[in-house]
């Protein structure tokens, strides 16, 4: 119920009057905000699948999350979902990084392994406020490395990291810096004199797309598909009532709703479609609904563009979203709240809408 209250709130928050202007070039996002942004969102999705699925269902359900999740048939930790979708990220060759690092690693994987790591982690550990950034050549190119604290938020972490027999240190204390986020944008060839190291926005939007797409693919299928598949724990749209998983499409729309309210009037995701299941996520806006219109006929590129609303400017791109396998077309198709009955496998359902804001 708190649930509902919330998103309902923030949905009339956040229903702006989005109008178009002309795209310009010249705008462009500095690596560390655009680092902030991509921060954020795997921090936002890392928050939902750490209470919403780990603590909510240990307590409904008795389901647990532990290090060795496949041969347990449990969940994989909120640090290993992390590195799954980081080695996703990292097969594709977007250029984009990220991983969990620390001094203290119970997995020697997650060690330091460069100066600007070490350097970082003792930042982070002396200021655990403030992200450490730095600009790092590397083989003629540039790189702007963030490293980001990763705090004991809760007790769980201090007491599972302190009795770990791979821990090497003991005595975490909630609130300590256990380690860090580090993460790597590349930034260009290094010329020299070149100061303009800012990223465009269909850049920055197709990274924060690539995090999205690569959480909502492990959620879906490591934990949704092979639960499901052992008999373990299933996904409910009712997922509140029914102590269920949440859906993967409710599983973005959760982190959708705590990154707006995180990031106030900043970076913003959401799931939308020309035929929604749930009428809130239908196009509010004409862009909106061009750009699903436009992707339905296009889909190999996102619909862009830069939009305005309370006088400020953001880029905005809408990224189909695929019916990739036959459960999402049978799922939608059968729906009694789908406005659309013959969806085939391939058609674009909806789209992801990616907001990003402009200094102007
Ligand atoms: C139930 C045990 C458990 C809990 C709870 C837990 N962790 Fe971990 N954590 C691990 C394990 C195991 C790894 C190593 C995972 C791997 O194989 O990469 C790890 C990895 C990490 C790493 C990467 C460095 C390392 O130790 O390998 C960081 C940083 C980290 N956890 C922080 C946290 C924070 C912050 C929390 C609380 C929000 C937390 N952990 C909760 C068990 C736990
Ligand atoms: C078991 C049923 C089910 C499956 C499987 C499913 N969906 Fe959905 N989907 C829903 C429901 C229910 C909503 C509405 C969620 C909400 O906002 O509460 C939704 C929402 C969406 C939306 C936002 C627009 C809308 O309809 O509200 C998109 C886009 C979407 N799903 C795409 C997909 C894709 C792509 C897949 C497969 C990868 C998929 N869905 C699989 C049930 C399903």
């Amino acid at each position: 119920m708190k649930i509902n209250f919330f998103r309902v709130f923030i949905f009339f928050f956040f229903f702006l009057d989005f109008s178009s202007i002309a795209f310009s070039n010249e705008t462009g996002i500095h690596p560390q905000k655009a680092a902030q942004y991509i921060h954020a969102v795997i921090e936002a999705n890392r928050t939902i699948y750490s209470e919403y699925i780990v603590e909510r269902m240990e307590k409904t359900v008795g389901l647990k999350s532990t290090e060795n999740w496949k041969e347990e048939n449990a969940l994989p930790l909120p640090a290993q979902f992390l590195a799954l979708s980081s080695k996703i990220i990292n097969k594709k060759n977007l250029g984009l990084n990220y991983r969990l690092l620390s001094q203290w690693p119970i997995n020697p994987q997650n060690k330091p392994v460069s100066e600007i790591e070490s350097t970082g982690l003792t930042r982070v550990s002396e200021t655990p406020n403030k992200p450490y950034f730095e600009i790092i050549s590397q083989k003629g190119s540039q790189f702007f490395k963030a490293i980001f604290p990763d705090k004991a938020v809760t007790k769980a972490c201090v007491h599972c990291h302190n009795n770990h027999p791979n821990s090497s240190k003991k005595d975490f204390k909630l609130g300590d810096v256990m380690g860090a986020i580090s993460l790597s944008i590349p930034i260009g060839k290094s010329s020299g004199a070149d100061d303009n190291i800012n990223i465009p926005p269909e850049v920055v939007s197709d990274y924060i797309h690539s995090v999205i797409e690569a959480d909502r693919t492990v959620y879906s299928e490591k934990i949704v598909n092979r639960l499901q598949k052992i008999n373990i724990a299933f996904a409910s749209e009712n997922w509140w009532e029914e102590d269920a998983l949440l859906l993967p499409a409710q599983f973005l729309l959760n982190a959708s709703d705590l990154i707006i309210d995180r990031m106030r009037n900043g970076l913003d995701f959401k799931l939308i479609s020309l035929w929604p299941i749930n009428r809130r996520n239908g196009a509010a806006t004409k862009f909106e609904r061009e750009g699903l219109e436009y992707i339905d006929i296009h889909p190999l590129r996102p619909y862009i563009g830069i939009n305005q609303a309370a006088e400020k400017k953001y880029f905005q791109a809408i990224y189909p979203d695929f019916a990739v396998t036959d459960a999402c077309v049978q799922c939608h198709n059968n729906h009694p709240q789908s406005p659309k009955k013959d969806f085939k496998l391939g058609n674009a359902i909806g789209g992801v809408l990616i907001t990003i804001p402009l200094e102007n």
